[in-house]
C-alpha cells in the first residue's frame, strides 16, 4: 500500500486531504503539534473514512524528530501542510514564522534525504505574486517580494526546494483562498482563537460568537471597493494533492496554482450568503496592513497537468458552509 506522511494533518486543508487520500487506497500518517488544529480531527476522519489515520504528535521544527519517524515507516512521498499562515498575524511575529515555515521545511528535506524519501509536495501560496501587475496570475507571472513574513516564508521555502532538486523531487502548489467544509459536515475550518481569516469570521458571526464583520476596506480600486480574492473549495483543493502525487517525480520540480479561476470580492461573498438566506452583518473599516488589493488564478495548468478541474462552485460552497455552521451551532 502507497504510504504518505502528512505533516498538519489535522489541520484545515490537511484533514481533507487524508481523507482523499485513504479514500484512494493510501496508507496515511499524520504529523501534527496541534497548535493550530485538533486531536478530535483524528476520530472525525475514521467517521468518514473507516480509517483512523496513524497520528504521531510531533513538530517539523523538531529535526530528529522527523528523521526517525521516517525511519520508521517507508513513506514514499510526503505532503508538507505543516505550518503557520495568517498573512495579517506574520507582520507581528515575523521570526516565529520564518523559524517555523522555513526552518520546519528544511528539517523535513533533510530528514526527507536522510531517509531516501523522494517525493515532496509543498504547500505554497499565490502570496508569492505579491501584488500582481495583470490578472489572472499564471505560474509564469513574476513572483514579487511578498508583503508579509508569511508570504516571504513561501517564497523562501519555493527557492529552498528547487534548490534541492537534485534530492526531491516536487510539485509546488500555490493556493489561493481555501474555504469550505467537508460533504459530511464533519471537517470544517476551525482555527484556534479569533480569526483572522475571511470565512471563519462569517461563521463565527452565523454562530453569534462575534456582532459583526469588519470589512478592511471599501477603497480599493475594485468595482464594489472591496478587495478581491480567488475562493477555492477546500474539497477542491485536497483533490488536487491527491492528482499531485500521480505527477511527482516525472520532473525535479513543478509549481501549479491551485484556485478556482475566478475572483470574488468581500462585498460579493457578503451578498452570496444575503441570496441564500443568511445576512452578514458588518462594518466598514480602514485597510489591514500586508492585504493585497486583488488577485485570482489562471487555473489551466492545473487542469493540464493534474487532469484536475475545480468542482464546487461559489455558491455550492457558501450553501454547504452555512449548512455546516448552523447544524454544528444547533447539535441534536
Ligand atoms: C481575504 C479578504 C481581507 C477578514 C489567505 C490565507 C493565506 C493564503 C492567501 C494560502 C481580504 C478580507 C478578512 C476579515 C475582511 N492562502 N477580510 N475581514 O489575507 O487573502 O490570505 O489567502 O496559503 O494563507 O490566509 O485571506 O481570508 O484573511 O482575507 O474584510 O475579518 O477578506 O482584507 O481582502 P488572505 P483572508
Amino acid at each position: 500500500m502507497k504510504s504518505v506522511l502528512v505533516t498538519g494533518g489535522l489541520g484545515y486543508i490537511g484533514s481533507h486531504t487524508a481523507v482523499k487520500l485513504i479514500e484512494e487506497g493510501y496508507h496515511v500518517t499524520i504529523m501534527d503539534n496541534q497548535s493550530n488544529s485538533d486531536i478530535g480531527v483524528l476520530e472525525r476522519i475514521e467517521r468518514i473514512t473507516g480509517v483512523r489515520p496513524n497520528y504521531h504528535n510531533g513538530d517539523v521544527k523538531c529535526l530528529s524528530s522527523l528523521v526517525s519517524l521516517m525511519g520508521d515507516w517507508e513513506f514514499e512521498s510526503v505532503i508538507h501542510f505543516a505550518a503557520y499562515k495568517s498573512v495579517h498575524e506574520s507582520i507581528h511575529n515575523p521570526i516565529q514564522y520564518y523559524e517555523n515555515n522555513v526552518g520546519g521545511t528544511l528539517n523535513l528535506i533533510q530528514a526527507m534525504h536522510s531517509n531516501n524519501i523522494k517525493n515532496l509536495i509543498f504547500s505554497s501560496s499565490c502570496t508569492v505574486y505579491g501584488e500582481p501587475d495583470s490578472y489572472p496570475v499564471t505560474e509564469l507571472t513574476p513572483t514579487k517580494r511578498p508583503k508579509t513574513p508569511y508570504g516571504n516564508s513561501k517564497l523562501i521555502c519555493e527557492e529552498i526546494i528547487k534548490d534541492s532538486s537534485s534530492q526531491v523531487n516536487s510539485v509546488i502548489l500555490r493556493y489561493f483562498n481555501p474555504i469550505g467544509n467537508h460533504p459530511s459536515g464533519y471537517l470544517y475550518e476551525d482555527p484556534k482563537g479569533i480569526p483572522e481569516n475571511l470565512m471563519p469570521y462569517i461563521t463565527g458571526v452565523i454562530k453569534g460568537d462575534y456582532s459583526k464583520l469588519s470589512v478592511f476596506g471599501d477603497n480599493y480600486d475594485t468595482p464594489d471597493g472591496t478587495a478581491i480574492r480567488d475562493y477555492i473549495n477546500v474539497n477542491d483543493l485536497s483533490e488536487a494533492h491527491v492528482k499531485s502525487l500521480d505527477i511527482v517525480g516525472d520532473s525535479p520540480y513543478e509549481i501549479i496554482n491551485v484556485g478556482s479561476g475566478n475572483g470574488y470580492s468581500v462585498m460579493e461573498i457578503i451578498n452570496t450568503f444575503k441570496k441564500l438566506g443568511v445576512d452578514i452583518p458588518y462594518s466598514i473599516k480602514g485597510k489591514r496592513e500586508g492585504d493585497i488589493e486583488k488577485i485570482w488564478s489562471d487555473n489551466r495548468k492545473s487542469e493540464k497537468c493534474l487532469k484536475w478541474k475545480p468542482e464546487y462552485s461559489l455558491d455550492d460552497t457558501i450553501k454547504s458552509i452555512i449548512k455546516t455552521t448552523q447544524s454544528n451551532n444547533n447539535p441534536i
